[in-house]
Parts: structure tokens; C-alpha cells; sequence
């Protein structure tokens, strides 16, 4: 079983790639595909971090406000990464507000390899086997629900146009 730094090391390095096989995609329908990835696995990264990583060094007396900043760090990403869902890869402010996006993300995760994954990293193995068993349980059902939760923001965001759209021509 992988240790929780290792699984989340690796997703950081996942979703870094996403973001470099962004930029080599020329066609929009492409790129749509993989931001929508992007925002998925970023979504149920976070999802997970805070649900078992973050409340487990808490648990143990790691820094909390090195805890308290990565949640706020979260915060911000996903303030972005939820308005990117709502566009499509050809409107306007879009690669502005993606480039924003990838900053944050990008920032956050070095910020949290040399401090809470590190901090995971130097714990005691029967820390690890608990929190990696339960990461790997988790895992799944945070992927689909944020797999969902992406899905239901373009959906929404579609009917709320579909909506105006009938606004504007009633008479
Ligand atoms: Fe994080
Ligand atoms: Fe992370």
C-alpha cells in the first residue's frame, strides 16, 4: 500500500501534467476535455486532502496554521477553477483566467510538498498503513462526486443560459 505523501505526490504531478498537455492541445474540444480533467482530479485532490491528510496531522500536532493556509489556498484555487468550469476554452479572459488558476495550484502544491507532505512523510508507519488504507478507500467515491460536482456546474451554468435565452424572447 502507498503511503498518503506518495499518493498525493503523485496526483500533484498528475495534474501538472494535465496543465502541460493543456498547453501542447490546440483543438478547443480538446482542451475542454482535459481542463474538465483538471478541475475533476484538482477537486477530488483537495476533497480527500481535507477530508483525511489535513485532520490526521492535526490529529498528531502539525503546524495549524501551515494547515489553516493550505485550506485557504484551496479556497482560492477552487474560487477559480469553479468560474473556469463555467467557460469554454475559446471565450474571453479564459487563458487569463486559467493561467491564474495554474499559478495558484502550482504554488500550493510546492508550498505543501516542503511542509504538510513532508511533515507525512516523517511519520511512523502505522500512521501511514491507517491514513493510506483509508486514502485508498476514499479515493473512488471522492473522484465520481467531484466528477459529478464539475459535470453539474457546466450543466447549471447551460440551463441558467437556456433560461435567459427564453427570457429574452418572451413577449
Ligand atoms: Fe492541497
Ligand atoms: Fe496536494
Amino acid at each position: 500500500m502507498r503511503s498518503p505523501h506518495e499518493t498525493l505526490r503523485e496526483e500533484h504531478d498528475h495534474i501538472r501534467w494535465l496543465f502541460e498537455r493543456f498547453d501542447e492541445t490546440e483543438g478547443i474540444e480538446e482542451r475542454k476535455q482535459i481542463a474538465k480533467e483538471i478541475l475533476i482530479a484538482f477537486e477530488a485532490h483537495t476533497a480527500l486532502e481535507e477530508e483525511l491528510l489535513y485532520p490526521a496531522l492535526r490529529d498528531v500536532g502539525h503546524d495549524t496554521f501551515a494547515l489553516e493556509c493550505g485550506q485557504e489556498e484551496h479556497r482560492a484555487a477552487q474560487m477559480q477553477g469553479r468560474e473556469l468550469s463555467l467557460m469554454e476554452p475559446g471565450d474571453d479572459d479564459y487563458a487569463a483566467k486559467l493561467r491564474v488558476f495554474r499559478d495558484i495550484v502550482e504554488r500550493h502544491f510546492a508550498s505543501e510538498e516542503y511542509g504538510i507532505l513532508a511533515g507525512a512523510a516523517a511519520m511512523d508507519r502505522e500512521w501511514m498503513e491507517v491514513n493510506g488504507k483509508r486514502m485508498e478507500e476514499r479515493r473512488e467515491t471522492l473522484r465520481y462526486d467531484a466528477a459529478q460536482n464539475v459535470r453539474g456546474g457546466v450543466a447549471g451554468q447551460a440551463q441558467k443560459v437556456m433560461e435567459q435565452g427564453r427570457e429574452s424572447f418572451s413577449p
